[in-house]
């Protein structure tokens, strides 16, 4: 109520500032992404396995912050058609999603594949195509099929030989209607959360060692399935594939020659760590990566570095092996260098420790409901800058980019997200950025992951305790889809959604706009003349 209020006055007034005259090119193209797990539920419905999040989800409820699971979600595995129309509805060129694994290949394995878990996807995609969006796949959004988690999931090599049989029943699939396709998402965040931390399933918690043989097989399975889409598959599907990392932006604390070291080793460790084998000129690991973790493994007593090396053909057959840059990014931090006695704050191993940076947060910078989140749009635009140096202007799709509030649809802070955002990509592509299209974080509220559903990313709202998980389209959906259709960022449009909900309450906005419009203007009377 507070916040619809808020709103009000604030249109009433004016707005914050006026429509920008600088406009998005026409080839630039737009969309909205999820992911399997975060949205479909029907966790073990026809014939799907199990996935490493089914079984950290059953097993450890206390991981999870609501101590939730996905086993329903927004039951998009059922409700597709509706998330259609809402796709259609923003008016955006693209829908990013995951394929679950083990939906199509219950146990991850070659020797059987699920027809109807083969028939959701032809559904959707099908859906898709006629409501004109163009499908993005991601073939792994961090559920893998749990028996090959039994089987040393992403620590081990045969991994690669796995993943490979897999998407290859994607492309064969799918291929013929799937345009975009995406290899990983995330692997920094994979390898780091899933065996570097206890983070995200299976929760190894074995830093600096684990976190970079991951690193190593994801390398190597993405590779080679990039391989093999182009040569088997790509001349006739005329699809494109890539990868999507995630960073934030790293910002020196001070401008002394110890923190921009830092702030540039920090983002080398991170969107460095794989971007630098697939992007570089001269691939492999980026030097600093090799040396610190070479000098650092052996003062730590270690035989050789921790981080494994590749051979000459390993380092040439990973090499260019992306058709894009995919950029995921939500905020950014500020770094200082990691002296001696800075040590105390890292587990030792660890790739944060191996960074030599100590991150932290400006206090003034806003923070988002979801407070990892610090809104500062300059963060974006250079971390696109830092892309375009590093990678030689590489095509780049900001494949996630999004903010995490509070439960409602009148959310003006994903509002003011959007439009700072996309004005900063808009300023990095004056900086001559090869950016070609943004994808919004997210159609709709969803699982997020150990945060459950207490943090929501989506465009739309879902009604969590409706059994048909009921869909509200948020005051951002509006400001997104006006964004689309006008090509152009006007701060001052602030739309009322079609239906208010905050914590729980549902009005229509009808009668409830007209209350609130008239104590707008009571407020605002007061204000002017000073009751
Ligand atoms: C990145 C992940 O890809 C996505 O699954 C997650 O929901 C968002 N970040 C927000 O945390």
């Amino acid at each position: 109520m507070f916040r619809l209020i808020v709103v009000l006055i604030w249109s009433v007034a004016g707005g914050l500032s006026a429509e920008s005259e600088r406009t998005f090119p026409p080839g630039f193209k737009f969309g909205v992404g999820t992911s399997s797990y975060q949205i479909e539920g029907g966790w073990n419905a026809d014939g799907k396995g199990e996935s490493i999040w089914d079984r950290f989800t059953h097993q450890h409820p206390e991981k999870i912050e609501d101590r939730s699971t996905g086993d329903t979600a927004c039951d998009s595995y059922h409700q597709w058609r509706r998330d259609v129309e809402m796709i259609k509805e923003l008016g955006v060129d693209i829908y990013r999603f995951s394929i679950a694994w083990a939906r199509i290949m219950p146990s991850g394995l070659s020797n059987r594949v699920n027809e109807k878990g083969i028939q959701y996807y032809n559904d959707l995609i099908d859906g898709l195509l006629q409501a004109g969006i163009t499908p993005a796949v991601t073939l792994y959004h961090f559920d893998l099929p749990q028996r090959l988690e039994d089987l040393g999931g992403w620590l081990t090599p045969d991994i690669v030989q796995h993943f490979l049989d897999y998407a290859n029943v994607a492309f064969e699939n799918y291929g013929d209607r799937v345009q975009m396709w995406t290899t990983f998402n995330e692997p920094w965040y994979i390898c780091e959360s899933s065996y570097g931390t206890d983070g995200l399933a299976p929760a190894l918690n074995f830093p600096g060692v684990a976190d970079y043989v991951c690193g190593h097989n994801i390398l190597k399975a993405h590779a080679e399935v990039v391989h093999l889409y182009r040569e088997k598959y790509q001349t006739q599907q005329k699809g494109i594939i890539g990868i999507s990392l995630d960073a934030r932006w790293v910002e020196p604390a001070s401008d002394s020659f110890d923190d921009l070291e830092a702030s540039e080793w920090s983002l080398q460790f991170n969107m460095g760590w794989f971007g630098h084998p697939i992007f570089s000129a001269e691939g492999d690991y980026p030097q600093i990566m090799k040396d610190r973790i070479g000098n650092l493994s052996a003062e730590q007593g270690f035989k050789r570095s921790r981080l494994p090396s590749f051979t000459e053909a390993e380092i040439e057959r990973i090499k260019g092996t992306s058709d894009f840059f995919g950029l995921n990014t939500y905020t950014l931090r500020l770094a200082s260098k990691n002296d001696e006695q800075n040590s105390a704050n890292f587990e030792i191993p660890s790739n944060d420790h191996d960074a030599g940076a100590v991150l932290t947060i400006d206090p003034e910078w806003p923070s988002a409901d979801t407070d990892w989140i610090k809104i500062v749009p300059s963060g974006l635009k250079n971390l696109l800058n830092w892309v375009k140096k590093e990678f030689d202007n590489s095509p780049t799709w900001v494949t996630e980019n999004g903010v995490g509030t509070a439960v409602g649809t009148v959310d003006l802070q994903r509002v003011q997200y959007y439009n700072g955002y996309l004005n900063a990509v808009l300023d990095a592509m004056e900086d001559g950025c090869d950016v070609r299209g943004y994808m919004a974080w997210s159609l709709m509220d969803n699982f997020e992951w150990r945060a459950g559903y207490t943090s929501k990313f989506g465009l739309f709202h879902v009604d969590f305790n409706d059994p048909n998980r009921k869909r509200y389209g948020k005051m951002s959906a509006k400001v997104y889809k006006r964004i689309i259709e006008t090509r152009k960022i006007d701060e001052s449009y602030l739309p009322q959604p079609d239906v208010v909900i905050s914590e729980a309450r549902i009005h229509s906005s009808f009668s409830l706009s007209i209350i609130l419009g008239l104590f707008a203007v009571f407020l605002l009377s007061c204000l002017i003349f000073k009751v």
